[in-house]
């Protein structure tokens, strides 16, 4: 049989964890997929560096452009990051010249996604992104497969770890966001831009991931209306306990009488709900839908095993032949559901 042959454009945690992955379970995935699952090529920033992995047998690309174009490679894997530029670039050359990309960057998706899957779309090509929306909880699969007989009414949850684990620290230590924020960063939680996560964007780039999926509408990352938790303090979080609830970045999405409302704010959440509960980094993404009614899933939101979990779930997934469009539905079919922001002048 042939074997898939990925090329993998990014070293980082996720990329290191999906190489680990890929040499230590070759058999399982042969098994699983009914080819053999190989890596042929790959491209970081540094080549000589120890990631606690050997990349022995694969080839070494300066550019990852050249990598997306390889003749010799079926399927480009983009974990590099960043919402233009390389990843963008790359993501394009490998399209166009006739390759399935998986990808982990909700950023790029967010701002590029509409073009990109229409682009993908014109190439007989598909984008997967499991791992770009709530970590390792296969929410993408959920909603294009499993719930494909549902008319989705809702989907809300919680899509940023860092902003969990700050705001559940802040509630267990009483200490102020200011201490907790130099923690996460110390940690190493935060994202180089830390904005993208106290701010609200990162969790919102996921968001308007979601609805696409949930409501075949158009990828509108401006029409998220966005508060992040840089304004929450320490006495927010007593007086909402106080009254028997805990503060929570949540997201939500759900087609009201004006079109599709998607919100990322901060909201009040009963403590003893399952959301209420949810510690730390984990994520939790809540799906109404008409037949199924509603169900949980919750996992971890980051990291290298779980983000790379979500990455193999896409790729083993083009290994069997199965071609799911990038947003569950043709891209150039999508509606537009802009609703005007509530809170916009
Ligand atoms: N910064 C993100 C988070 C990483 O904290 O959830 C995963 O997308």
């Amino acid at each position: 049989t042939t074997p898939l042959r990925l090329g993998i454009a990014g070293l980082g945690t996720v990329g290191v964890g999906v190489v680990k992955i890929i040499r230590q379970k070759a058999n399982l995935l042969a098994d699983r997929t009914g080819r053999p699952v190989v890596i042929t090529a790959v491209s970081a920033r540094t080549r000589d560096r120890d990631r606690g992995v050997s990349l022995a047998g694969y080839d070494w690309e300066g550019d990852p452009v050249a990598l997306a174009r390889r003749d010799d490679v079926d399927v480009f894997v983009e974990l590099m990051g960043g919402h233009d530029g390389a990843a963008l670039e790359a993501t394009q050359a490998a399209l166009d010249a006739g390759k399935d990309v998986v990808t982990a960057n909700k950023a790029l998706l967010a701002h590029r996604g509409q073009a990109l899957a229409e682009r993908a779309e014109a190439a007989g090509r598909t984008i997967r992104f499991e791992g770009a929306v709530a970590g390792g909880i296969p929410i993408m699969k959920a909603l294009t497969e499993g719930l494909a007989g549902n008319e989705i009414t809702r989907v809300m949850g919680v899509m940023n770890g860092t902003c969990n684990y700050i705001l559940t620290r802040m509630q267990d230590s009483g200490l102020p966001y200011e201490t907790v924020f130099q923690e996460a960063s110390d940690l190493g939680y935060l994202e180089a831009d830390p904005t993208l996560d106290v701010g609200g964007i990162d969790a919102g780039h996921k968001l308007a991931l979601l609805s696409t999926v949930a409501f075949g509408t158009r990828v509108d990352f401006d029409a998220v209306e966005l508060e992040g938790i840089e304004r929450i303090s320490i006495e927010d979080i007593r007086q909402a306990s106080d009254l028997g609830y805990r503060i929570k970045l949540l997201g939500v999405a759900q087609m009201t009488g004006r079109g599709l409302e998607q919100r990322m704010s901060p909201c009040l959440v009963p403590k003893s709900s399952p959301l209420g509960q949810l510690k730390g980094g984990t994520n939790m993404v809540v799906i109404e839908g008409d037949a199924v009614e509603q169900i949980v899933l919750r996992g971890p939101g980051a990291g290298e095993g779980p983000t790379a979990s979500a990455v193999m779930g896409d790729v083993c997934d083009l290994a069997r032949g199965c071609r799911v469009p990038t947003f569950g539905q043709p891209a150039s079919e999508l509606t537009q559901a802009r609703v005007a922001q509530s809170n916009s002048p």
